[in-house]
């Protein structure tokens, strides 16, 4: 069983190499390498990421591995290959995308994402479950990035590989991404064992927002002290490092979070109309209990102070208030 896994591990590591060939060296590569151009990605990050690329021949992958003494039905159980509906041999499981190695903690390569070249569904495609790789516990470039966290104590958590590979351009070594998947509790223990504190750089569209919502609960859950970079509407990170560049990026983005708190107030005003007498009463009960939360007292002074003037309603009402929430709380 361990010799099966270091094959697979040798199949992903062969793999990786011979997709980041054709991309770089061969004439099948050259529209994807056109298409990274034009979104920012340089030669030097591709070289970082060992992007690569998987031309649209169906066993371009499958002869490669076959021919140096690979078992097929070993290169299927890990994900590269797919066994043919007739059961009459296999296909290469990723055609006409470009393919990003994903790594364990020790930077072997377990498995891949492969973007279609621009417009296509599924935008990305990924390994399946494997022997090597569980989505659930993988998060991508944490090799890479670790040597920076454990220095900092800090990580930074986002949404997509184009967001950790551009943060990685503009000096953010710190950067890693789930698979598209929400956050889990392994993930957050993962992060807790090298960090203190998570920066949530999520999409600045709603599913990111609400997405972000719910890994702040994990991550704190986790013991993690948990900040929020929120980008202007709309704009994910790779987007925002395209438009304002990455020298923005990491002042105004990274550089000034939000507290999970700011956050939290944030977006449940988003969801009340504060126009209306209901609406401004109906958010203060969510803001108040939101700050009731916080086991810090001086930190719920603060935000039931900034409540207080801003809707002008008596401090001591909001502390009340704030005290028989916590009741109910423990
Ligand atoms: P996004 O839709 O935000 O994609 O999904 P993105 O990262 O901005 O991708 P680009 O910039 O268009 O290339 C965020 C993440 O969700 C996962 C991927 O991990 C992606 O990075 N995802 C998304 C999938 O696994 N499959 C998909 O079809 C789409
Ligand atoms: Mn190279
Ligand atoms: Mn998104
Ligand atoms: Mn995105
Ligand atoms: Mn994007």
């Amino acid at each position: 069983a361990e010799t099966e896994r270091l094959k697979m591990v040798e199949a992903h590591e062969l793999s990786a190499k011979w997709y980041h060939y054709l991309l770089m060296n061969t004439t099948h590569g050259a529209e994807a390498l056109r298409y990274l151009r034009e979104r920012g990605v340089s030669d030097k990050l591709i070289d970082q990421f060992m992007i690569g690329y998987a031309p649209p021949q169906w066993d371009t992958l499958a002869r490669f591995l076959t021919a140096r003494q690979f078992d097929p039905s070993l290169l299927e159980r890990a994900g590269l290959l797919s066994a043919k509906n007739d059961g009459s041999g296999y296909v290469d499981r990723f055609r006409s995308r470009i393919m990003f190695p994903i790594r364990d903690r020790d930077g072997k390569a377990t498995a891949f994402a492969g973007r279609v070249i621009g417009e296509g569904q599924p935008k990305y495609l990924n390994s399946p479950e494997t022997k090597l790789f569980a989505k659930s516990r993988t998060l991508y470039n944490l090799h890479q990035a670790r040597p920076s966290i454990r220095k900092t104590k800090q990580v930074v958590l986002f949404e997509g590989y184009m967001d950790v590979i551009k943060a990685w351009y503009a000096g953010i070594h710190n950067g890693v991404a789930t698979m598209g998947t929400a956050l889990t509790d392994e993930h957050c223990q993962v992060l807790a064992r090298q960090a203190n504190e998570v920066i949530v750089c999520y999409d600045g569209d709603d599913a990111g927002q609400s997405a972000a919502l719910k890994s702040i609960a994990m991550l704190e859950k986790a013991g993690l002290k948990v900040m929020v970079s929120m980008l202007p509407k709309g704009k994910d990170p790779d987007e925002y490092i395209g438009e304002y560049g990455p020298e923005a990026f990491v002042r105004e983005a990274i550089g000034q979070p939000v507290s999970a708190t700011k956050f939290k107030l944030i977006y449940s005003r988003k969801n009340h109309i504060l126009l209306t007498e209901e609406g401004r009463k109906n958010y203060l009960l969510e803001a108040v209990r939101i700050v009731a939360e916080l086991d810090s007292s001086i930190e719920r002074e603060v935000y039931l102070q900034e409540l207080s003037r801003e809707f002008d309603i008596d401090l001591q009402t909001l502390k009340q208030d704030s005290f028989q929430m916590r009741e109910e709380l423990q």
